[in-house]
């Protein structure tokens, strides 16, 4: 008999998305292992203190309600998933397995990993300007609706951001989510003010240096009450706004010393007004977050229709790159003792030593795409087959025919950090990449 345990988050908030969590955990527990006795499965409080029976009636809702499926060490989940296929044709499961080899590492939890280093600097701001204010949580589950990680946040039904070629789909109303702003309306109506989640986020992607389909983000929100404009003698958007660009230009100070900045006007669907902050550094302007004053309809539909909001999410991995001088995101994932070793607890911006570059090896495929043809589909292909040893994809050749076909030739660079390649082991990469290509994404091979 085999046993499976979900663990509970501390934050207590919205029953429906408890019920969903639990049936999706029961429902994976099936699949996983057709056939299989299964014990009692335990519903724990992640103190771990206090352990419930599963059965709807013998829980007490107030007591707990984030469900957390950490998964880690609960084989169970991965094995559901190792079910799942990289590019198939059934469009609501689209979650290959080296993506779900990431869920529950949770890299922004440990104090000696660049992104744990930041996540604490950043706390460590928020602790010094507003003690005991903000509401902390890191280890939500990345799983989540598609009413949580879309609707809520009031993403259009025909935003790109929902296409199958953009997000990991566990199923039509499941997905990985695709920012830390799809916690925002859960908190909001369990009664939080003031919060900051941070978690890993998953997004379908093209391959270089900089873009990885798992990284992390830090979602800040801040409310206001009447009480706390009125008296400002400005109207309550320019006061918030203010107050929120005054926070995150001390934010900014705080990580990266004296450095220039500007604000950017954007657009986000959950912000109005919507801004992007950048700094300049190294001779760039760097982009280092989007923010706004949040919508004031997600305010409404969390009970809170006289107050207003500020909110900002951040990317890890952009800012880290930068202040630890780490050159490729795929670093961030490495067990390597050469990178790990160099980092400690509360040391933030200690600068990356590169340790010796293996040299690169390029390959080249061209093939005949259909109409049907992405670009991401293609780099989860060869990321399913070379996992961290690819680098680089580039499209280096691209033209139509006089019969209209057209021809996309892609540049592979494979490289690994830790060792150099063989000539037998790149060639059966690419033999394996070539393969797969033509087996699932219906194109003509040259
Ligand atoms: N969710 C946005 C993203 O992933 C980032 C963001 C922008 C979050 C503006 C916010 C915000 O809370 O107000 O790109």
């Amino acid at each position: 008999m085999k046993e499976a345990s979900l663990v509970l988050d501390e934050a207590a908030s919205d029953f429906r998305e408890l019920k969903f969590r639990v049936e999706k955990f029961e429902k994976l527990k099936r699949s996983s292992c057709p056939g299989t006795d299964w014990g009692p499965s335990i519903l724990q409080s992640s103190d771990h203190r206090r352990p419930h029976a599963l059965s709807w009636e013998d829980f007490e809702v107030n007591e707990i309600s984030f469900l957390i499926p950490f998964i880690r060490d609960d084989v169970l989940i991965g094995d559901a998933y190792a079910l799942a296929e990289i590019v198939k044709d059934d469009p609501t499961n689209n979650v290959p397995d080296s993506i779900f080899s990431k869920l529950g590492l949770q890299l922004h939890r440990r104090d000696q990993h660049p992104l744990g280093i930041l996540k604490n600097a950043i706390y460590d701001y928020f602790d010094t300007n507003y003690p005991n204010k903000f509401d902390k949580f890191d280890g939500l589950s990345p799983i989540v609706s598609v009413k949580a990680n879309f609707d809520d946040v009031l993403v259009p039904a025909d935003h790109v951001s929902r296409s199958y070629n953009d997000t990991y789909y566990v199923d039509s109303q499941t997905v990985l989510r695709c920012h830390t702003s799809a916690h925002q309306a859960q908190l909001l109506s369990g009664g939080h003010t003031h919060f900051l989640v941070t978690g890993d986020v998953y997004r379908r992607d093209s391959i270089d240096s900089t873009h990885y389909p798992v990284f992390h983000q830090m979602e800040g929100v801040r409310v206001f009450t009447p009480t706390d404009w009125e008296d400002s003698g400005t109207n309550a958007t320019s006061y918030v706004a203010e107050d929120l660009k005054k926070c995150l230009e001390g934010l900014a100070h705080h990580l990266f010393g004296d450095v220039e900045m500007r604000w950017i006007d954007a657009y986000f669907p959950f912000t109005n007004p919507s801004f992007e902050l950048e700094i300049y550094f190294q001779e760039k302007w760097l982009e280092v977050l989007g923010c706004g004053v949040m919508e004031q309809e997600i305010l409404k539909r969390s009970g809170r229709t006289n107050d207003i909001a500020w909110a900002f999410g951040l990317g890890l991995e952009r800012l880290a790159m930068v202040l630890f001088d780490i050159p490729d995101i795929r670093l961030f994932w490495t067990n390597d003792q050469r990178f790990t070793s160099q980092f400690s607890k509360g040391q933030l911006g200690v600068k990356f030593k590169q340790f010796s570059k293996y040299p690169p090896c390029y390959k080249d495929v061209s093939f005949w795409i259909s109409n049907a043809f992405t670009e991401n589909n293609l780099c989860e292909i060869i990321r399913g087959v070379a996992g961290d040893l690819v680098e680089e994809v580039t499209l280096i050749d691209n033209f139509t025919n006089k019969k209209g076909m057209t021809s996309h030739c892609y540049r592979i660079a494979y490289r690994s950090m830790e060792r150099s390649l063989t000539d037998d082991e790149i060639n059966d990469l690419q033999w394996r990449v070539r393969e797969q290509i033509e087996a699932k994404l219906k194109v003509v091979m040259r």
